[in-house]
């Protein structure tokens, strides 16, 4: 098993806590800790036009191109929004429904995708919701059947965030394309855990954020716009720093940038960039792809442990089906389930819920060890039920 044990010591939750919801939020590293403390220093020490300018833009481009990196894209083709709702809701806003209403998306997405989509029936979008035979996974041929010439937008999530099956993304895209239609990823489960590259997959649009995978805290997220279709889209939700020359203050005109940054709107949350920065840069130097390999083996010794206790898998068995986290079902409905999850706050174990199930999903710096605690912990609050 790749040993990432090393990073252990950059968490300090870990010599507390048995940390296992990084899909809920990563936790907070040394190194993002220090980060947000040299903005303080900075801000207790500088005016404005110094810390912002010569620290916080610069520092908001390194978030930029470290998740370009980290995606496969260039820094051009990425704005920083607020959160994923914000920048799908922007993106949703730049399509014009007239030639093609549909918008294809799936029953497992996160809700707010749902929401986002919804919200544009008031201009003409028709929503189509791929179904899940199973709650677990989604077929490929129920979003080929759905999309046509009538389809503008289909939305993926990639990963998905109850049960982490993976989505297989290069028929759809295929299918999307020979149709004229755009396809928009909602990446939250899968950058910094499972390897993407948008080029090579020719995504137009992808959208995720620092909190949880990514260990960069809350408050910023990331839109991938292909660079090819940034001068088609006109955002409509539009602000100062979405335009060529914000410093300008010039009000005659709305010149937006020629980039992806035109989906950027306002003052941004700029003590988040320290922090972002710091979670995206560890996850780059430890390497999604070794990340990978240490997620694999760890969610098959949740589920091995999971079998040992006799409790129902709600996530793919196959491990390359299936992202970073597990959700396996325990007994006594959504109570029992609620139940579990505090007497394991009690225990110093950290998980979380969905419905009657836990989500348990180890990162790269958690060990086979805490896995076997957690169901050890698990298995005497069963009991205890
Ligand atoms: C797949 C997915 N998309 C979107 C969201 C919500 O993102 P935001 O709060 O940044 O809008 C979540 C939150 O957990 C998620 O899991």
């Amino acid at each position: 098993m790749a040993d990432l044990s090393s990073y252990r010591d950059e968490f300090p939750i870990l010599a507390r806590r048995n940390y296992l919801i990084s899909a809920s939020l990563g936790p907070l590293s040394r190194r993002a800790r220090a980060g947000a403390e040299e903005h303080l220093d900075l801000w207790e020490r500088l005016g404005p036009e110094e810390l912002w300018l010569d620290h916080g833009l610069p520092r908001l481009e390194q978030c930029r191109s470290s998740f370009a990196r980290l995606i496969g894209a260039d820094t051009d083709e990425i704005a920083i929004v607020p959160s994923v709702s914000s920048g799908l809701s922007s993106l949703a806003g730049c399509i014009d429904w007239r030639p093609r209403p549909h918008v294809v998306l799936s029953a497992m997405d996160f809700p707010t995708n749902h929401y986002v989509w919804r919200a544009q029936e008031a201009r003409g979008a028709v929503p189509l919701v791929v179904p899940s035979h199973d709650g677990i996974g989604l077929a490929t041929k129920d979003y080929l059947d759905l999309v046509d010439e009538r389809t503008a937008i289909v939305n993926v999530n990639r990963v998905l965030f109850e049960s982490s099956f993976i989505v297989d993304l290069p028929p759809i895209i295929e299918r999307a394309q020979e149709q004229g239609a755009w396809v928009v990823v909602d990446d939250f489960h899968g950058s910094g855990v499972v390897p993407i590259d948008v080029h090579a997959l020719g995504i137009d649009f992808l959208l995720s954020g620092s909190l949880k995978w990514l260990c960069g805290g809350q408050g910023m997220a990331f839109l991938y716009c292909r660079r090819e279709l940034v001068g088609d889209l006109h955002p409509t939700v539009v602000g100062w720093f979405g335009t060529r020359d914000p410093f300008g203050f010039d009000r005659s005109e709305l010149l937006l940038r020629k980039d992806a940054r035109r989906f950027e709107t306002g003052t941004f949350a700029l003590p988040q960039a320290w922090t972002a920065s710091a979670g995206i840069e560890l996850i780059l130097e430890v390497s999604v792809e070794d990340i990978r390999a240490r997620s694999m083996e760890l969610t098959a010794v949740v589920v091995e442990c999971s079998d040992d206790l006799g409790l129902d898998l709600l996530s793919p068995r196959e491990p390359e089906r299936r992202g970073g986290l597990i959700r396996v079902r325990v007994p006594g409905g959504p109570q029992g389930a609620e139940r579990v999850l505090h007497a394991l706050f009690e225990r110093n174990v950290v998980v979380d819920r969905r419905g009657d199930a836990l989500r348990i999903s180890p990162h790269f710096f958690n060990t086979p060890d805490d896995i076997e605690r957690c169901f050890n912990e698990l298995s005497r609050a069963l009991l205890a039920g």
